[in-house]
């Protein structure tokens, strides 16, 4: 019982470490498929960002996520695919129609997961608006 305990408990502290307030440059968490594939997504954003006032938008070209392995495995969820789809379809909109609205839709798919999810990472993420 309270190897159980202690289980669920050890998986909850994964969690909060992983979607905990985080310091921008910091990214505490090494262990996930997931975590490492929001990384990338975030650095892509913020690359793709600067360039738009630049003559050559950099396209973010997401691919798929569903698949990679979270920290935890209480961030499986029915409507998380779904989701995870309407960001993919929202990067490839902007993509094709590259412009601060389109990309800030993008944005907004990301914050309204996160806000069901994992709040910690809110903040990197509102910043990209
Ligand atoms: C479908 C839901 C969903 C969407 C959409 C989503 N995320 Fe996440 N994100 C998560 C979950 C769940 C985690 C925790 C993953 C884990 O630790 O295994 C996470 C983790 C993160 C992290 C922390 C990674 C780390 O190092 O621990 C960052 C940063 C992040 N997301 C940024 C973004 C950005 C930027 C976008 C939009 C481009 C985005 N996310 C879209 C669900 C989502």
């Amino acid at each position: 019982m309270n190897y159980v305990r202690n289980c669920f408990f050890f998986f909850y502290l994964i969690a909060i470490i992983s979607c905990g307030n985080q310091d921008p440059k910091r990214f505490p968490n090494e262990r996930s498929e997931m975590a490492v594939a929001m990384r990338n997504m975030t650095d892509a954003m913020i690359k793709t960002k600067l360039s738009l006032n630049q003559s050559e938008i950099i396209p973010l070209r997401f691919t798929s996520f569903n698949h990679n392995k979270f920290t935890d495995t209480s961030f499986k969820s029915d409507w998380f695919a779904p989701m995870a789809d309407v960001l993919i379809n929202n990067a490839k909109y902007f993509d094709n129609n590259p412009s601060l609205e389109t990309f800030q839709t993008v944005v907004n798919t990301c914050q309204v997961c996160h806000e069901k999810t994992c709040p910690g990472p809110l903040v990197q993420i509102k910043k990209l608006y």
